[in-house]
């Protein structure tokens, strides 16, 4: 048993679907969640940027003396996660690699589609994870930027999202695409609407596959195999404790983070990031 804390960041509030998935699969734990809100987005920023910002975030994370952390973030994934592992020495977990292992596993037509920011289009990280694991798949990829700020405005069905949603996803009609990733933070609070545009265009039932809960599987497996767990025992006293720093405090932020993160969010802090981090060079 390890009572350290678990540290997962993201770029804003995205990242709470993933925090979501992971204290509600190891409630016993207490997490610190950095949401670097002066700095959101990532998803439309350069890779040396976007990995300066992971290392600057990780490093704060690392003062709290964390046992593990989650780049909740699929932009700060793709861009920064080799590098972060080579800097730290405590485990370290993406949100790419769990789902793609998952849509590996469930495709039955060997055609993956993944839709996600530009950076982490831009990257190929899923694709070259996906062909790792199962060489024989087609990825087909879409940057779908618009859709971040749609999640976070609230509009996540009517006309406006699925006429967004028609012209993104519109040129998958012509693939065989049975599995799509959902990669980016923000992407789940539309499954309704993406479902229901993607049973208009396409010839077959597509599975729609999110990071959240392949992630915090991923980060439990991690745990349990260097006897770093801390689990809960029964009533309410023994569950973890959650912490909420944030780089920005803008207007109307609980209302936000609390849509993404399933929950009440009873206090947060300010931090400021100190952008003095050696980042290594890139991969
Ligand atoms: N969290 C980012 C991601 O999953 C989306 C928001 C942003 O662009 O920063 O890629």
């Amino acid at each position: 048993m390890d009572r350290r804390p678990i540290g997962i960041f993201d770029s804003g509030v995205g990242g709470l679907t993933v925090m979501r998935a992971v204290v509600d699969a190891l409630p016993g734990e207490d997490i610190i969640y950095l949401g670097d809100t002066a700095r959101v987005p990532y998803g439309n920023r350069g890779a040396e940027t976007v990995r300066r910002y992971a290392h600057n975030a990780a490093h704060l994370l690392a003062q709290f003396d964390v046992k593990a952390m989650v780049i909740a973030c699929n932009t700060a994934t793709a861009y920064g996660l080799s590098s972060l592992e080579e800097a730290f020495s405590f485990p370290i977990v993406g949100v790419v690699e769990p789902v793609a292992r998952q849509a590996a596993l469930v495709t039955r037509t060997g055609e993956i589609g993944v839709i996600g920011t530009r950076g982490t289009v831009l990257s190929g990280s899923y694709p070259n994870v996906l062909k790792k694991l199962s060489p024989g798949v087609e990825v087909h990829q879409l940057p779908c930027p618009l859709l971040v700020p749609l999640a976070e405005e609230g509009w996540t069905d009517g006309d406006v999202v699925e006429t967004v949603l028609e012209r993104y996803l519109e040129p998958f009609g012509q693939t065989g695409v049975d599995t799509l990733i959902l990669g980016c933070t923000h992407y789940p609070l539309l499954t309704e609407s993406i479902s229901r545009v993607l049973a208009r265009r396409m010839p077959r039932p597509v599975t729609l596959l999110d990071s959240a809960h392949a992630t915090a599987l991923a980060l439990e497996s991690i745990l349990a195999q260097g006897s770093l767990l801390r689990p809960a025992h029964e009533g309410v006293s023994s569950r973890g404790t959650l912490r909420f720093l944030l780089t920005d405090l803008p207007e109307g932020f609980v209302t936000t983070a609390e849509r993404f993160f399933g929950g009440e969010i009873r206090s947060y802090e300010h931090v400021d990031i100190i952008d003095q981090s050696e980042v290594p060079d890139a991969h």
